[in-house]
This record gives C-alpha cells, structure tokens and sequence, in this order.
C-alpha cells in the first residue's frame, strides 16, 4: 500500500516491539564483504533498505538468505567491480559499500550518491578522507571510480563527525595496511555497532563511541553471529507518537541507553519517561508543554532524525517552541502539510522554525516525501481530529518494519487505502 487512511483523535496505549535498527544494519551487512567467511545477522529489519543492501550484495557476488532468525551472509563469486548503477543511485544509505569495497578489492565504479529531500548530502568527507588512505578518484562517463593499488593506514582528521563517513573510513582501515588513526569521529551508536561487528570478526579496533578511533588494519577477518542492536530512532518516533497522542505506552526493547537526548526533550514536554527491563514506559500529559529551543546535534545530542516527530508534537503544545535544524539543510518539508492541518508554523530561517502550539489539528490530504518527515505526518494524521490521507507511504516503509500494524495495535483508526 503506498497511501493509509487514519481516522485521528485516540491516544496510543499498549505496548510496540522495538526492531532492529536500520542506521547499524545497513553498515553492518557491507562489511560481511570484508570476510570470506559466512557470518549470519539477527534482528536485521525488514525494510526496504535492508532490501536494498541486500540486492546490492547480490550484485557484488554475495550469496544471501534470510534465514529462520536472521541474515546468512557468504561470499560466493565476489565481483566488484561495479555495482548496479540503478540500486546505489536510489539509495543513500549504500555509500558505506564504498568503503567495505575498497577494503576487500580495492576498486569500485559506482554512480554518484543522489542526494535526497534532506538535503545535498555530499560525499566530499568520504573523499578526502579515502585519498589519505591512498584510493584515487576520477569520473568515467559520469560515474565515480575509486581505486587503491595500495591502500594504507593514514592519521585522518573528519572536518565534522559524519557517521558515514566514519563508517566507511573504519571499513576501508581495517583492510588497509598499518594503522588508522581517525580524529573527530561520529559517536553515533551505529559506529559502535559496526566496530563490534568487526571486532567480533577479528579486527582490532579501538575507541569506538568516541571521537578518536584507531583501526589496526591488515588483520585476517572471520564469519561471525551479529545481533543488530534495537533502533533508537523508530524508538524515539513512537516516544514522540505517545506524547502528540496524550497516550500511554511501553517501548519493549528500547535502546534506553542511547535515548538521553530524546527523553529529555520529551520529559520537558510533560511526559512521564520510565526506564523498566522490558524497555521504556511513557506516559504522556494531557497536552504537551512548549519546549524553549529544541537544536539538533551530533549523538549524543538530540538526533536530527527526531527533529521531525518533535516538530509535530511542538506543533499540539500549550505555548511557543523553537527547533533548529543543525545538520541537514532541508528538513522542514513538512511544515507546509502540517500548516494545512491548522499548526502555526513560522519559518524564522531555512534551518529554524517557530512554533505556536494549538489545541488540535485537523486532518487532511498528505504526501510523505522523505523517510522520517513521513513518519512524522503519520504521527500528525494520529493526533489529529477526523480523518487524514498520506501517500508516498513508500517512503515510511524504507525504515519503519510494520508501522501501521504497530500504530494499530496501539489503538490508531489506520488502514491501508
Ligand atoms: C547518517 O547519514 C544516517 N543514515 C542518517 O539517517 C542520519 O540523519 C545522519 O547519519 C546523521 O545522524 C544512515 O546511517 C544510513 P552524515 P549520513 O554524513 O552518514 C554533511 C535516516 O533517516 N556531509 O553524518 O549521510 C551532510 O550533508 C537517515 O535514517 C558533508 O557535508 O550523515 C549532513 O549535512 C537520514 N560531506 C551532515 O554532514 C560529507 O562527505 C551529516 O551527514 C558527508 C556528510
């Protein structure tokens, strides 16, 4: 189904598995091409991009079942050389097969990244970082080509904590000869997820969650079981869900550990956050509060890919929010469609947004056009009054594993249309 109907107005009460988180599945699953052993991946996502990454590595050679509980993985007939140019075009999140690339074979023709909704997101960290190592670039015929006669450990410097980046340099040092040292790395919990993948396969790996790692390259890598940690995202998209909802939920499985950020903000919106073994207990208030300022930042500040679900909540609150947007240039697409279900909304620049709260929101037509801004119109479509329509729900699906049967069961009036 690419459009859902929902019939708003019922807070969300019950509780919602957390599942496997796609930012650490997709880096994960690339770096099986660094072993020739099999490796086998549990709690992988079933998602679009999961997909996505999977048919790539079939193209690459890779042999790939989804088993019983998880991703078997092993390499077949390893070709690398180029990658089909239609899949690595539609999807973002395969630029860390660049990096997994270079480490096993050292060269790869590959269709420039498209850039997204979000923003541009440009490559040239990735780049610069990779030429240090010794990998040369060049364009054939439009495309990019990356080769490395010898690929080598090198002292990198990432000018801003790119997670990508700092995967796909962490990917291509542990293949490299001698050491890599990389300073201002991400400390994304994705990094650290794909460090102990690797590190479980036999790499030497230190520093991880931090902003200084060192990879000792060169070291032979085994097969290895991996268990994709829970998603903090899908995680804080149903915290942000409870509260726009007034509802009252339990997150089994929630990563707690990696949601510090988040729960503050959704405490200071008057929700009730309880940490328990089974994961997080939420009880929202009856209205959110206003937040002074809501700013993104690099983890562990509050992630950009909660901005959205934020945004939408803010948009229901007793009082005036700012939220600023500190990492991608575009991410308020969805201001327009929320202003059509009566928020008021102003835009103070192209990364700053005011937000006078109102009582309700009405429903309304809707186009998802990006992953988590189309999470967040469904969180919209929840909260408010009546009856709303979103398309583009393709999007929604490149993330969420069963976000409708979720929000269902949950209590939402949604179906498929
Ligand atoms: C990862 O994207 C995530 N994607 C994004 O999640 C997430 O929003 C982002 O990290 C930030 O946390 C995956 O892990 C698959 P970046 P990535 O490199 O690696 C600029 C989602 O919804 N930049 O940290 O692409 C870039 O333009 C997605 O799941 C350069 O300028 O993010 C952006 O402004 C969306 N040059 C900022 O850095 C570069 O070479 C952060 O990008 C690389 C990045």
């Amino acid at each position: 189904m690419d459009s859902v109907q929902v019939y708003g107005g019922v807070p969300l009460c019950g509780k919602v598995r957390i599942q496997g988180s796609k930012n650490a599945a997709l880096p994960v699953l690339a770096a099986t091409l660094l072993t020739r052993e099999s490796s086998t991946i549990y709690n992988c996502p079933k998602i679009s991009d999961v997909d996505g990454m999977i048919c790539l590595l079939k193209s690459l050679g890779m042999d790939v079942c989804w088993e019983e509980q998880g991703i078997r993985i092993s390499r077949k007939t390893f070709r690398a050389k180029s990658m089909d140019a239609e899949a690595i075009k539609g999807m973002r999140s395969s630029l860390c097969l660049l990096g997994a690339i270079l480490g096993s074979c050292g060269e790869i023709t590959m269709e420039y990244p498209g850039g997204c909704m979000i923003g541009a997101r440009p490559i040239d960290i990735h780049i610069a970082a990779f030429q240090k190592m010794g990998v040369a670039f060049s364009e054939v015929n439009g495309l990019l080509h990356a080769s490395a006669k010898h690929l080598r450990g090198a002292e990198i410097e990432l000018p801003f904590p790119s997670v990508g980046a700092t995967e796909n340099v962490i990917l291509a040092a542990t293949m490299a000869e001698g050491e890599t040292f990389i300073r201002g790395a991400a400390k994304e919990p994705e990094v650290i997820a794909l460090c102990s993948y690797l590190q479980a396969c036999g790499a030497l790996i230190t520093g991880s969650g931090t902003s200084e790692i060192t990879v000792q390259g060169g070291r032979p890598l085994y097969g290895t079981e991996f268990t994709i940690p829970t998603d903090r995202i899908v995680a804080g998209t149903y915290l942000f869900a409870t509260v726009a909802t007034g509802g009252c939920t339990l997150l089994e499985h929630a990563p707690v550990m990696q949601l510090d950020a988040t729960i503050r903000v959704a405490e200071k919106m008057g929700a009730v956050c309880h940490i328990c073994s089974e994961g997080l207990f939420v009880q929202a208030p009856e209205r959110p509060k206003a937040v002074e300022i809501i700013s993104t930042a690099p983890y562990p500040g509050f992630p950009t890919d909660l901005q959205s679900m934020a945004l939408v909540t803010a948009t229901l609150a007793d009082g005036m929010t700012v939220i600023r947007e500190n990492i991608f240039e575009n991410r308020f697409r969805i201001v327009d469609e929320l202003m059509k279900m009566g928020a008021n909304i102003q835009m103070l620049n192209a990364g700053c947004a005011r937000i006078d709260g109102v009582e309700r929101l009405k429903g309304t037509t809707m186009t998802a056009r990006e992953l988590r801004g189309g999470a967040a119109l469904l969180i919209a479509a929840t909260a408010a009054k009546g009856k709303s329509t979103i398309s583009g729900c393709k999007y929604i699906y490149r993330g969420y594993e069963r976000i409708e049967n979720d929000l269902r069961e949950l209590g939402a009036r949604i179906a498929g249309v």
